[in-house]
C-alpha cells in the first residue's frame, strides 16, 4: 500500500532530535525553528518528558474514560494554576480541530443558536464545523457547507458590531492568527468581542491551539488583552508531540453525562505528556525565555534589508518580506539546515521554535537567515 499523497514534503528524514535540533539519517544536523507546526514546546526529547512517559508506559498506557484516571485531575489542576483559570473545567480530546469542534458544539448546546462569527484568514482545523469556520474555501468540501458562518475582517470593530446580535451562537478567534502569517488581534478588539458576547449571550471561543502554552511569553496570547473567554481551546504545544488537546470551559456551562465524549482523549500517556510539559514550562521559566528570546530575534530581524515587517510576540513571529518567501525558505533548509514555517501570506515566514531555545541558537538562526536573505535582496535590487 502507498501513502495517500497530501503533503508536500522536504526530502529529509529526521531520525533523532534533541532540544532545538534534529538529525537526519545521514547525520546532518538541522536547527528547528518551526517545531513541526508549533508543536515542540519544551524541546525535543526533554529528559523530564522522557522520564514521565516511560514511567507511565511501564504502568498502564490506556483505558477508556469509563474509569477514574487521576492523571487527568493532576493535569487539570496544574493547567488551572499556570493558566490563571483554576475555576474552569477541562475536557480532554486529541487534536486542535476536535477541540474547536467541541467548543462550538458546546456553545450551541448552551444557547441553542447556530450562527457563528469567525474572521478572515482564520484557521481552526479540518473537521466539519472547524473547517467551515476556517477562511479557506480550498479545504472545504461541499459537505462542509450549509453552516451559518459569517467571516469579518480581523480588528474591524464596525463590521463586528454590525455582525453580532442575539442570534449569534459563538465568536471564534485565534489568540494570534498562525496559519494566516501571524496576524495579531488588537487588545481593544478582543475586549470588544468580550463585551458584545456578554451583551448578546454569544459564547466567546478563544482558539489558543497555536498561540497558547507560553509561546507568546504569557500562557495564553489573550492574556495580553486581559479578557476572559468562555471557552479556550488548546492542542499543539500541550503534548510536545504526543497528540493531546483540550477545552478550558468556564463555570457558565453545566456538564451533563454524555454531552461530549471521546475514546482516546485524556488517556494515560497523553496526560503524562501534558503534565511533563507543564512541569517544564514552570520549572524552567519558559515563558520568560520565550519573551526574552522572541524580543531579541525580532529586534535583530527588524534591522535587516529585505524585511518588510515583523509581527507577533514571544516565539510566535512572522517575518514578512518584500517578495515571495518560498525560495528563501527552501534555501534555509537546503543550505543552512534551518527549518522555518510557511504561511497563507506567501511573503511571510513563520518562526515557532521550542520555548527553551537559547540565544546562541537564535544567533545561528539569525546568521543563516541573514546570509540567505542577502542573496535574495541582491537579486531583487539588481
Ligand atoms: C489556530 C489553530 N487551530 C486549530 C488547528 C488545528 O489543529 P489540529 O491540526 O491539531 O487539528 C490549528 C492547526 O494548525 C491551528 O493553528
Amino acid at each position: 500500500m502507498n501513502l495517500f499523497d497530501v503533503y508536500p514534503i522536504f526530502n529529509i528524514e529526521p531520525v533523532k532530535a534533541k532540544g532545538s535540533w534534529l538529525w537526519d539519517k545521514d547525520g546532518v544536523k538541522y536547527l528547528d525553528f518551526y517545531g513541526g507546526h508549533a508543536v515542540i514546546s519544551i524541546g525535543h526529547s526533554h529528559p523530564h518528558y522522557i522520564k514521565k512517559m516511560e514511567e507511565q508506559l511501564e504502568k498502564i498506557a490506556f483505558y477508556s474514560n469509563s474509569v477514574k484516571i487521576s492523571q487527568q485531575e493532576e493535569l487539570a489542576q496544574k493547567l488551572g494554576e499556570i493558566s490563571g483559570y483554576p475555576d474552569y473545567r477541562l475536557f480532554l480530546c486529541n487534536s486542535g480541530a476536535e477541540a474547536n469542534e467541541n467548543a462550538l458544539k458546546l456553545a450551541s448546546f448552551h444557547n441553542g443558536r447556530k450562527r457563528i462569527i469567525a474572521f478572515e484568514k482564520s484557521f481552526h482545523g479540518r473537521t466539519s464545523l472547524a473547517v467551515a469556520a476556517t477562511h479557506d474555501k480550498t479545504i472545504q468540501a461541499p459537505v462542509n457547507g450549509g453552516n451559518d458562518i459569517v467571516f469579518i475582517p480581523l480588528n474591524d470593530e464596525q463590521a463586528f458590531k454590525t455582525a453580532i446580535d442575539t442570534n449569534t451562537c459563538a465568536v471564534i478567534i485565534e489568540g494570534i492568527q498562525g496559519v494566516a502569517g501571524i496576524e495579531v488581534p488588537s487588545p481593544g478588539f478582543l475586549q470588544l468581542i468580550r463585551q458584545e458576547c456578554h451583551n448578546t449571550g454569544a459564547i466567546m471561543v478563544l482558539d489558543e491551539v497555536q498561540s497558547g502554552y507560553g509561546r507568546t511569553g504569557k500562557f495564553f496570547a489573550h492574556h495580553f488583552a486581559s479578557v476572559k473567554p468562555d471557552i479556550i481551546t488548546i492542542a499543539k504545544g500541550m503534548g510536545n508531540g504526543f497528540p493531546v488537546a483540550g477545552l478550558l470551559i468556564s463555570p457558565l456551562f453545566k456538564a451533563k453525562h454524555g454531552l461530549l465524549g471521546t475514546t482516546f482523549g485524556g488517556n494515560y500517556l497523553a496526560c503524562a505528556a501534558g503534565i511533563a510539559v507543564l512541569d517544564v514550562i514552570k520549572n524552567e521559566n519558559l515563558m520568560d525565555n520565550a519573551l526574552k528570546q522572541g524580543s531579541y530575534i525580532a529586534q535583530k530581524l527588524k534591522g535587516m534589508e529585505g524585511v518588510k515587517e515583523i509581527r507577533g510576540t514571544g516565539l510566535m513571529l512572522g517575518i514578512e518580506l518584500h517578495f515571495n518567501s518560498a525560495q528563501l525558505r527552501n534555501e534555509l533548509v537546503g543550505s543552512e539546515h534551518i527549518f522555518t514555517g510557511s504561511a497563507a501570506n506567501k511573503n511571510t515566514i513563520r518562526l515557532l521554535p521550542p520555548l527553551n531555545v537559547s540565544q546562541a541558537e537564535a544567533d545561528v538562526f539569525l546568521h543563516g537567515f541573514e546570509k540567505v536573505l542577502s542573496r535574495h535582496t541582491k537579486v531583487v535590487s539588481a
